[in-house]
């Protein structure tokens, strides 16, 4: 007779999440002088804050410390990081790139994943804005959160691996210094914009 395996049980085969290491503090505004090692070292700590959602979801439950921190970042950094590539980097990679570069197909399908991504992020941050003022810590997440924050992180993943490996490879190509000018401008005039609206 066939006797049960332990090692069957499908928990058994998971591997426990580590807990992320602390999010990261924000970029020094300096940085902004060189506008693809900002929007490199803005995709570094994006990778930490999907660590983040991607253990608070498979804990399904979330420290609310932690939670403030997510939905900053989801409610003002990720919006002005899609702005800065949709309205600035992109249209000029559009404008500059040869077609060996091979980059419209891939930027075409980037943009697809930002507008994708636009509604199930703001269905995320209003999940997690529903708990920051919890009273008690940590909060439980409820199950469709959860999967929101898992087919997220695991499509936001993907999406920064493609833009660090070829969009950011060759914007440091093709961009000039007027162009690097000209986007560092519109990046520092956006968060000065932002930070005066949310003032
Ligand atoms: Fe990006
Ligand atoms: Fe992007």
């Amino acid at each position: 007779m066939a006797r049960p395996r332990a090692s069957q049980s499908p928990k058994a085969a998971l591997p426990m999440p580590r807990p992320p290491r602390p999010l990261p503090p924000p970029l020094p505004v300096a940085l902004l002088e060189r506008p693809l090692d900002y929007l490199m070292a803005e995709h570094h700590r994006h990778r930490s804050y999907l660590a983040g959602l991607r253990y608070a979801a498979t804990q399904a439950e979330i420290q609310r410390d932690q939670a403030v921190r997510l939905h900053a970042f989801l409610a003002s950094e990720l919006p002005l990081h899609w702005a800065d590539e949709e309205q600035d980097l992109f249209p000029i990679l559009r404008r500059l790139a040869l077609p060996e570069d091979g980059l419209a197909e891939v930027l075409a399908r980037l943009s697809e994943d930002h507008a994708m991504n636009e509604a199930l992020v703001r269905a995320i941050d209003q999940g997690l804005s529903t708990i920051l003022n919890a009273d008690h810590d940590p909060v439980p997440l409820e199950r469709r959160l959860c999967g929101m924050m898992l087919t997220y992180s695991t499509r936001e993943g993907r999406h920064l691996a493609v833009e660090n490996a070829v969009v950011l490879a060759i914007a440091g190509v093709r961009l000039r210094k007027a162009e690097l000018h000209g986007l560092s401008a519109a990046m520092k005039a956006r968060r000065e914009a932002f930070h005066v609206a949310d003032a």
